[in-house]
């Protein structure tokens, strides 16, 4: 038998023939070891479910039947709405693994929501960026409590690479994008416009121009004389130059007396010629106006993020960022498969570790093993009281104060917190620490982060790590 694992997710919504208020879908569960092992077994599957739902409900029930089906290399699952004679002949079928309910995920909420002055006035005033940078920036950029307020970043960060926001839809032409950001596909509705916030504000964290983690900016690099280095330093719309002795770092494009760092993290030669940094920004609509959505939704959503980047070769270069999760879930083994098929193709997936001030391995997804999962700090170092908690949690990030775009127009911008806003950051970082140093596995990109991360938390951390999310440019 081929050692391709393949499950089976069924989504049983049992409708109520006559009566009753509709209920969310209910839960049920089985499991086998069989697998089906070939394109062909599976339709034949299919074909069987077909008929046995045919059979069962005859004229009279509306079920749906089957829906979606997912696959990411050698996983398989379908959803769909079956009545319960079908369900109990589906859970009885060898080639079933397990069937779980459909469960209704709430779309994540940003917290003490406030909206601030447009973000283009405050890019203006911070042009030559990054002097007085947002707290969040200014904490993944320095290892120690320093009285700096610089982020200080490296020019590549997030150079080729691309960000999955699974999320309200971003709101593409907000100037923090830059155009990089675009729709890929919407699981939901044939409406791509953003339902609130939330997915420009997060893929602001990650890759907006003012308030993102891999921005665009931009160097042209020559060497000049052996012993100096001429940087041009394009800012938008202003151009300087400066002159760096060779053998130092550039960290930092804050200022024409831009500071210089004796680290040998970043070689001057990572910065490349002509080139423009960029990350893009892919939005995947998930959830909408109704506030919720089914995991059988949600798992479209994420399949198409992993098998377009499977399709596009963009393994190594790509990190999904999932909106969702439900407190109270326990494991839902879908997920675990799904995030689990993801990363051994080298696809990182951030979640955010849930804001039920709860342990997170009550959290779904955030409580796959393989799913790097995000807890929230203030910006004293503090874990933010409404963040969930415990081993689960891989890093801390920036949740408590954050700003980044909001949806409203092209300019508007927003304060936040969140455990939405602190697994954006660590996507950030990931993406910008894969186009530095081009690390060839989820486990390699898993320790570099691991590794940069800073003991910087203090107080009590409720048996989480005390690990806060860092660029690795090595600055204190
Ligand atoms: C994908 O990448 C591999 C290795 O880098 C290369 O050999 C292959 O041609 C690429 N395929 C596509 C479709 O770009
Ligand atoms: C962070 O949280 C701690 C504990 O709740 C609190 O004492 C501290 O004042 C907070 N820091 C900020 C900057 O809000
Ligand atoms: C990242 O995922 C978290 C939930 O896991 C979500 O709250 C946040 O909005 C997502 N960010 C982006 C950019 O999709």
């Amino acid at each position: 038998m081929a050692n391709l694992r393949s499950f089976l997710l069924l989504v049983g919504a049992l409708l109520p023939t006559i009566s009753a208020a509709p209920k969310p879908a209910s839960r049920s569960m089985a499991r086998s070891d069989n697998v089906l092992e070939d394109a062909s077994s599976t339709e034949s599957h299919l074909r069987w479910v077909s008929d046995l739902h045919a059979r069962n409900t005859g004229k009279r029930d509306t079920t749906a039947g089957i829906e979606k089906t997912y696959e990411i290399s050698g996983w398989k699952a379908y959803a769909g709405e079956f009545d319960d004679a079908t369900i109990a002949g589906i859970k009885a079928s060898p080639e079933v693994a397990y069937v779980e309910a459909d469960v209704l995920v709430p779309a994540p909420k940003l917290l003490n929501e406030q909206k601030t002055a447009p973000l283009d006035t405050l890019e203006k005033r911070h042009l030559l960026a990054q002097p007085d940078a947002e707290w969040g920036l200014v904490a993944i950029s320095h290892r120690s409590t320093s009285s700096s307020s610089d982020y200080v970043f490296d020019s590549v960060a997030g150079q080729g690479m691309y960000a999955y926001v699974v999320d309200d839809s971003i709101r593409t032409t907000h100037m923090e994008f830059e155009n990089r950001a675009t729709f890929g596909f919407n699981a939901i509705s044939n409406n791509n416009t953003p339902s609130g916030d939330h997915g420009s504000f997060t893929a602001g964290i990650i890759g907006g121009i003012y308030a993102g983690v891999a921005k665009n900016v931009r160097f042209i690099f020559q060497e000049s004389t052996s012993s100096l280095y001429t940087i041009t330093l394009i800012l938008r719309d202003s151009t300087n130059v400066v002159t760096f002795p060779k053998g130092r770092n550039i960290h930092q494009s804050s200022s024409m007396t831009t500071s210089l760092s004796q680290s040998s993290a970043f070689p001057l030669t990572a910065i490349q010629t002509n080139q423009k940094p960029q990350i893009n920004l892919i939005s995947v609509k998930v959830f909408d106006e109704r506030g919720a959505s089914p995991d059988s939704v949600i798992l479209s959503g994420y399949t198409w993020a992993v098998n377009d980047i499977l399709s596009k070769n963009r393994t190594n270069k790509a990190v999904i960022n999932l909106s969702l999760g439900s407190g109270n879930t326990g494991i839902e083994q879908a997920w675990v498969d799904a995030i689990t098929a993801a990363y051994n193709q080298n696809i990182l997936t951030t979640v955010s570790a849930g804001n039920d001030a709860a342990h997170v391995s009550q959290h779904s997804p955030a409580n796959v093993l393989l799913a790097v999962t995000v807890a929230a700090s203030n910006k004293s170092f503090t874990i933010a009281d409404f963040s969930n908690y415990g081993p689960g949690v891989d890093f801390f990030a920036p949740g408590v104060g954050i700003l980044a775009a909001a949806s409203d127009s092209d300019v508007s911008g927003l304060y936040a917190d969140g455990t939405s806003a602190s697994a954006p950051f660590v996507a950030g970082v990931a993406m910008y620490l894969q186009s530095i140093w081009g690390l060839e596995s989820s486990d390699y990109l898993v320790a570099a982060l691991k590794g940069w991360g800073a003991a910087r938390m203090v107080g009590k951390l409720k048996n989480s790590p005390n690990l806060f999310v860092n660029n690795g440019n090595g600055v204190d």
